[in-house]
């Protein structure tokens, strides 16, 4: 053999042992800085929701892409990004580290935590933006999500994968009544997710207090994106909160997701789009506003059970301007959800806690899902409540009513108060069929408002000191059957002030 075939066998030999491969990267630059949000150049090959890296490692999303620039909003620090600096595409879509350990836990939208606490060791790795289960791999809703907060159980039931939208003014009981519904979730080993947007610190830390204090923290998370951190920020967190509450689902878990709220998301959302010069529509949100929240609530489901059976049962939350439903936002969510929870500052004013307009409110799907002894109790007090309100509006004016009439409006009346319940005190299931049946079998009658909460107490105390074997078959049975009618009647007649009319 030649001296120059031995080279190029040696040669040849050697290139095919190199670990040299070639490895391309998409470069761009940053064109413009416009408040948290960055136009590159440069960045030909990346796709929506794409995440970059900036030169001092702060992370970007790639939000807008248009014939020669990209719009990326900046999730972190802006100040730190120079025009002209370079933007590595990751080739990544967003996606968050979710484990078991995030429980219990305050975090940021990236699952960073907030709590002084250890970092939160991955399990998965989530996306943010996800497409929803197909209607294959759905199943309709049919078990109860349990509020504990009477009103809500009785008229408005909400069963487990529904969207059910609280709305109302301010200062009308709305984060309340989601907290309420998160520390009823004890017994019922359903996960709860709460997502702040936009709002105070402060808020947080009191929702966060009350959750330790309430012995609720365990089963929860709280994602935070507070008015102080970037609108990019408070853009992702529902869809990360989202993201989080899917990896319980995908376990088989129940999981109830809270958005507080979604009228400050809709206002990041504005401000991104206002600063990338997109077209202003109504009320100067962009066109595509109503897909912003339709892509997120669509995420909530009851997975069939090929799937592992889990579900996520949202509670959005919207703040109206002096009860005006047919604002943008409110109208557009109204439309998305299967019902909706309505708030009013007359009647929380009027002391009627939780201040649930009864005759605005509605739920699409839950009646499915309401147990048969709530269904039992309820009926009845529905029509005697819409009866009653129809009533009450006409009676001002009227002096002498028929005898009718008056026993309509006592009834409604006793209902109304009944239905009042403080704050952080949620009901078993077993109690509110127990109350509720006091005013289906006219026991409130003869009774003055005053008297009627009296008696409810007193009726709670006697049921759980005597009534066990009571609750017990009412969970068991989830009915009231005849045997336990008659065990009610007895324990009734034990407590002195009843007069049955
Ligand atoms: N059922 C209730 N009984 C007594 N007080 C209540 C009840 N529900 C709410 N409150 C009180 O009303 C106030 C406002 O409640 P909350 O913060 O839940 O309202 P919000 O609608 O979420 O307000 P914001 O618009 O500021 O977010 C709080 O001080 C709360 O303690
Ligand atoms: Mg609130």
């Amino acid at each position: 053999m030649k001296l120059i075939d031995q080279y190029l066998d040696q040669i040849e030999k050697e290139i095919k042992n190199s670990s040299l491969s070639a490895k391309t990267e998409e470069i761009g630059f940053v064109e413009e800085l416009r408040d948290g949000v960055v136009m590159a150049r440069g960045l030909d090959n990346v796709s929506f929701g794409e995440i970059v890296e900036f030169q001092n490692g702060v992370k970007g999303y790639v939000i807008d892409l248009m014939e020669d620039l990209v719009g990326i909003i900046v999730l972190g620090d802006y100040l730190g990004i120079n025009s002209g600096e370079q933007i590595r595409a990751l080739g990544l879509t967003l996606s968050i580290p979710v484990s078991d350990e995030i429980l219990g836990r305050v975090v940021d939208p990236l699952c960073q935590p907030q709590d002084n606490g250890k970092l939160i060791h991955p399990d998965k790795m989530y996306p943010v933006e996800t497409i929803a289960p197909t209607v294959v791999y759905r199943k309709s809703v049919t078990v109860p999500l349990q509020t504990g907060i009477k009103a809500i159980d009785a008229l408005i039931p909400i069963g487990r994968g529904q969207r059910e939208l609280i709305i109302g003014d301010r200062g009308t009981g709305k984060t309340t009544l989601a907290l309420d519904t998160i520390i009823n979730q004890k017994s019922e080993k359903v996960i709860c997710i709460y997502c702040g947007i936009g709002q105070k610190n402060s808020k947080i830390a009191l929702v966060s207090d009350l959750l330790q204090k309430q012995g609720a923290m365990s089963y929860s998370v709280i994602v935070n994106a507070s008015a102080a951190d970037p609108v990019s920020m408070q853009y992702i967190a529902p869809y990360s909160a989202c993201a989080i509450a899917e990896y319980f689902m995908d376990k088989g878990k129940d999981v109830l997701i809270i958005y507080d709220d979604l009228s400050k998301h809709a206002w990041a959302y504005r401000q991104i789009s206002l600063i990338l010069r997109r077209p202003a529509g109504r009320e100067a949100y962009p066109g595509d506003i109503f897909y912003l929240h339709s892509r997120l609530l669509e995420r909530a489901c009851r997975l069939a059970d090929s799937k592992g059976g889990g579900s996520i049962t949202a509670l959005p939350i919207v703040e109206t301007l002096e009860g005006d439903v047919s604002a943008y936002i409110p109208t557009n969510i109204i439309s998305i959800t299967d019902g909706q929870i309505f708030l009013e500052t007359d009647l929380f004013n009027a002391g009627i806690r939780p201040a649930i307009n009864v005759g605005l409110s509605v739920s699409r799907v839950g009646g499915n899902a309401q147990t048969k002894g709530m269904k039992q109790v309820a009926g009845r007090l529905k029509l005697d409540l819409a009866q009653y309100r129809e009533m009450a509006a006409f009676s001002q004016f009227e002096s002498d009513l028929d005898e009718e009439t008056k026993k309509l409006l006592n009834r409604g009346a006793k209902v109304t108060q009944l239905l009042k319940q403080e704050k952080n005190k949620p009901y078993s299931l077993a109690e509110q069929i127990v109350v509720l049946w006091l005013a289906y079998k006219g026991y409130l009658d003869t009774l003055s408002p005053e008297e009627v909460t009296i008696f409810e107490k007193k009726i709670l105390e006697t049921l759980k000191i005597k009534g066990s074997e009571i609750v017990k078959t009412l969970i068991k049975e989830k009915m009231i059957s005849e045997d336990t009618e008659k065990k009610m009647v007895k324990l009734i007649s034990q407590i002195a002030e009843v007069k049955k009319v």
